[in-house]
C-alpha cells in the first residue's frame, strides 16, 4: 500500500492521472469509475488530455434506484456531463437503476465484471467509510447487490438534491469483493470530513463494519489524501 499525500484535490487529480497513465503503458484496457466530488479533478485531468479512450472499456461502481440515465442527479448523467462527452469509452457501462427486476440487473452487472476484468479502479469513500454504496456492515463476499442508503450517506448526498426527499433511499452498487478484484485501486480523500474514515481505513482493524479496510488487505493500493484528510494519521 502507498499513501501520497498532496496539498490539495487539483494536485490529488494529477497524481491519480499520472498513475492511470502508467497503467494505461502496462496494458489497461479497463477502468473501474467512480461518481462524488472526489474524482472531478481527475476526470478534469482526462478531459485536458491527449488520452484516448476510444478502444476501452469503462465500468462504474454504482447507480441510484428509481433515477433514469437522463435525470439530472443519475450517475449516468454525472459521467455523461464530467467524463464521457470529453472522452467517450468503446463501451461503458453503469447499473441500471431503473430496471423492472433490481435482482436479474444486479447478476447481470456481475457478468459484465467478470467479462471485463477492471484494470484499474478509482475510489472516492464516504464518511463512514464506504466505498461504492457498500455501507458498513456489508460482507466483503458481495458482489453486485441492491443498497439500502444509510441515514448518513442520504444527508451527506442531499447536497446534490433542492430537498431530503428526493435522494434515493436505495442504490445499485458493485461489491466488496469486485471491487477488490481491480488489479490496482487508487482511492482519493480530500477535506477533514474525511479524516476519520481514512484514518480507520488505514489503521483500524479490517472489519466489514468500515468496508474500505478491507483494501488493506489489497495488493496494489494507492490512497492520495490532501492534509486534511491525511489529519488524523500519524504523521
Ligand atoms: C457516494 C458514492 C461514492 C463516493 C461517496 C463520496 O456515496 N457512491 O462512490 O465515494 O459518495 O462522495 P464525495 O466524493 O462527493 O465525497
Amino acid at each position: 500500500m502507498k499513501v501520497i499525500r498532496v496539498n490539495n484535490q487539483i494536485e490529488g487529480g494529477k497524481t491519480a492521472f499520472a498513475l492511470l497513465k502508467g497503467a494505461l503503458e502496462n496494458g489497461a484496457k479497463t477502468l473501474g469509475l467512480a461518481t462524488g466530488s472526489t474524482p472531478l479533478s481527475f476526470y478534469k485531468e482526462i478531459a485536458n488530455s491527449n488520452l484516448d479512450f476510444s478502444e476501452m472499456t469503462s465500468i462504474n461502481l454504482d447507480e441510484y434506484v428509481g433515477l433514469a440515465a437522463d435525470n439530472d442527479q443519475s450517475y449516468h448523467h454525472f459521467m455523461q456531463e464530467n467524463l464521457f462527452q470529453y472522452k467517450p469509452f468503446k463501451e461503458s457501462y453503469l447499473p441500471n437503476g431503473l430496471a423492472e427486476d433490481l435482482q436479474v440487473e444486479a447478476k447481470h452487472y456481475d457478468q459484465i465484471i467478470e467479462e471485463h476484468p477492471i484494470d484499474f479502479q478509482i475510489l472516492g469513500i464516504g464518511r463512514n467509510g464506504h466505498i461504492g454504496f457498500n455501507e458498513p456492515g456489508t460482507s466483503f463476499d458481495m458482489t453486485t447487490h441492491i443498497v439500502d442508503l444509510t441515514a448518513d450517506t442520504i444527508k451527506a448526498n442531499s447536497r446534490f438534491f433542492s430537498s431530503m426527499d428526493e435522494v434515493p433511499k436505495q442504490a445499485i452498487s458493485m461489491g466488496i469483493k469486485s471491487i477488490c478484484s481491480a488489479k490496482m485501486v487508487v482511492l482519493m480523500a480530500y477535506g477533514k470530513d474525511k479524516a476519520d474514515a481514512i484514518n480507520q481505513m488505514l489503521n483500524g482493524p479490517v472489519s466489514e463494519e468500515l468496508p474500505a479496510s478491507v483494501l488493506q488487505h489489497h495488493p496494489n493500493l494507492v490512497v492520495i489524501v490532501d492534509e486534511a484528510a491525511a489529519s488524523e494519521l500519524n504523521q
